[in-house]
C-alpha cells in the first residue's frame, strides 16, 4: 500500500489548532468546552467535513466522523484521543492523536484504499480533569465507567453544573444516551505523545503500549484552627496545613515503600484557607494523584493515605474528610492490535519498543468495552504538560503512518 502523509499539514493544523488557546503560545490552556475548546472543535469538525466523513456529536461532546466502509453494518474500528488541554501546558498532548488520526484517513483515502469496517474518528470529551475534577469524563460516559446521574452530580470550580456548562456549549440531550451498546468498535487504536522519557532515551520514536496504569485520584479537606499568626503562641495550634503537609509527605513514604518503580504519587493540588500570610490555616484542600500498573499494590498506598490521615489528626486533632474522586482499573491491551502495530511499525521500517502507559488515556475507558492499544510517539525530554512539549513533524509522521497501516490492517476484514 502506497502511503503518503502530508507531515506538513499536521503541522500547520496542529500550529492552527495551537492558536485555541487562553494563553500566550507556546503555551496552550483549552479546557473543556471555553471558547478556546469550542472554536478549536469547530475548526477540526469543519476538517472532518472537507475529507468527506460523517460528523456526528453526543450530548457531552463527544465527536465521530466516520468513515463509511464498504460493510456499514459490522463494527466499525475507531481511533482518535482528545484536544483540551491543562492550563499552561503543551499543544501535542492528545491533539497528535486526533490530527494525526485525521491525517491518517486522508492518507488512505489518497492510496485509494476502501475499509470494509467503516473507520471512526473521535474527539473525546474533557480528557483532563481541570473542570470537572475528574479525566476522561467522555470516554467513562460512553463505556459505561460513569453514570449519566453521577455525571449530572459533577460542578465545575464555579459551581456550574455539567449539564449547565454543556448545554451553554451548545449539547443537549438524556446524557443516558452516551453510553455505547457493547459492540459498538471492533478495535480502538489511540496515537499519543509518551509523556516521559524512554523513548528518547532508548533513541526510538514509537513504542506499541501494551498496558496502560490504573489511574487514582482523592480529595483531601483538613480542618484545623484558625487565629492570629502573631498572637498565637505554638503550643496548641491546630494548622491545617501542616497537616496536610505532613499528609503529602506520608503520601511520598507511601508510594516509596512499595519498592516498585511503576507506583507513583503526586499532590499536585493544595489549597491554603483563610490564605493570608498572618492567619493560621485552619483549613487545606488537597488533591492526591496514585498510579501503579498493579491495581492492588495502588490500593495499598491509598490505605496507608487513609492510615496516615488517622494518625496526623490524632496528633494535630485536626479533622480530615478523604474522597476518592476515582480508583479506577488498569487496561491490559489486545494482542490482536498490539501485533498490528508491531507489523505495521516493521513494515515501515520504524524501530520501536513495547511499553506501558503512565500517564491514563481515553483508550484505558475505551477498553472496557472494546479491544484496544496505543501507539506512542517519543517526545523531547519526556516533557509534557509543559509549553516546551515537542514531538517533531518526522516522529509525527511515523507515527501517523504506522497508524494508517493499522487502521487498514484492521478495518479490511
Ligand atoms: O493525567 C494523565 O495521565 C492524562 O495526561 N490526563
Ligand atoms: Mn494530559
Ligand atoms: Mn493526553
Amino acid at each position: 500500500m502506497n502511503l503518503q502523509i502530508d507531515s506538513q499539514r499536521i503541522v500547520e493544523e496542529l500550529e492552527k489548532l495551537s492558536g485555541y488557546s487562553d494563553v500566550p503560545a507556546p503555551a496552550v490552556t483549552r479546557i473543556v468546552f471555553s471558547d478556546a475548546d469550542l472554536n478549536a472543535r469547530a475548526y477540526f469538525k469543519g476538517l472532518c467535513e472537507e475529507s468527506g466523513l460523517t460528523v456526528r456529536e453526543d450530548e457531552v461532546g463527544n465527536t465521530f466522523a466516520r468513515w463509511t466502509g464498504s460493510d456499514p453494518s459490522l463494527a466499525a474500528v475507531g481511533t482518535g484521543s482528545h484536544i483540551d488541554a491543562i492550563p499552561h501546558s503543551g499543544r501535542y498532548d492528545g491533539t497528535v492523536g486526533v490530527f494525526g488520526g485525521l491525517e491518517a484517513i486522508r492518507a488512505l483515502q489518497r492510496s485509494g484504499y476502501r475499509p470494509k469496517r467503516s473507520i471512526e474518528l473521535l474527539l473525546f470529551t474533557s480528557e483532563e480533569p481541570t473542570r470537572f475534577g475528574i479525566g476522561c469524563l467522555g470516554s467513562r460516559m460512553l463505556s459505561g465507567t460513569l453514570t449519566a446521574d453521577a455525571a449530572q452530580k459533577l460542578t465545575d470550580s464555579d459551581g456550574k453544573s455539567l449539564d449547565e456548562v454543556r448545554t451553554e456549549a451548545g449539547f443537549d440531550g438524556p446524557l443516558e444516551s452516551v453510553e455505547l451498546c457493547a459492540g459498538y468498535y471492533d478495535s480502538f487504536v489511540e496515537l499519543h505523545i509518551e509523556q516521559g522519557p524512554l523513548l528518547e532515551r532508548n533513541n526510538l520514536a514509537l513504542g506499541v503500549v501494551t498496558a496502560i496504569a490504573a489511574p487514582s485520584s482523592l480529595r483531601v479537606k483538613i480542618e484545623g484552627d484558625g487565629g492570629h499568626a502573631g498572637a498565637m503562641l505554638m503550643p496548641g495550634r491546630r494548622d491545617a496545613f501542616l497537616a496536610a503537609a505532613e499528609l503529602a509527605l506520608a503520601v511520598e513514604q507511601a508510594v516509596k515503600s512499595t519498592g516498585a518503580i511503576d507506583t507513583v504519587g503526586t499532590v499536585g493540588v493544595c489549597k491554603v484557607f483563610p490564605g493570608a500570610v498572618n492567619s493560621i490555616p485552619s483549613k487545606c484542600e488537597i488533591e492526591i494523584d496514585v498510579r501503579d500498573i498493579e491495581a492492588a499494590r495502588r490500593d495499598g498506598v491509598l490505605r496507608a493515605i487513609h492510615q496516615a490521615a488517622r494518625e496526623i489528626n490524632a496528633r494535630r486533632q485536626t479533622r480530615t474528610s478523604i474522597e476518592t474522586i476515582n480508583a479506577d482499573a488498569p487496561a491490559v491491551c489486545s494482542p490482536k492490535i498490539i501485533g498490528a502495530l508491531v507489523r505495521s511499525c516493521d513494515a515501515l521500517g520504524f524501530p520501536h519498543q513495547l511499553m506501558v502507559s503512565r500517564a491514563y488515556h481515553d483508550s484505558l475507558f475505551i477498553s472496557r468495552i472494546a479491544p484496544v492499544a496505543m501507539l506512542f510517539i517519543r517526545c523531547r525530554g519526556g516533557y509534557s504538560h509543559r509549553p516546551d512539549e515537542y514531538s517533531s513533524p518526522e516522529d509525527i509522521a511515523a507515527g501517523t503512518h504506522a497508524l494508517a497501516l493499522t487502521l487498514a490492517e484492521l478495518s479490511a476484514k
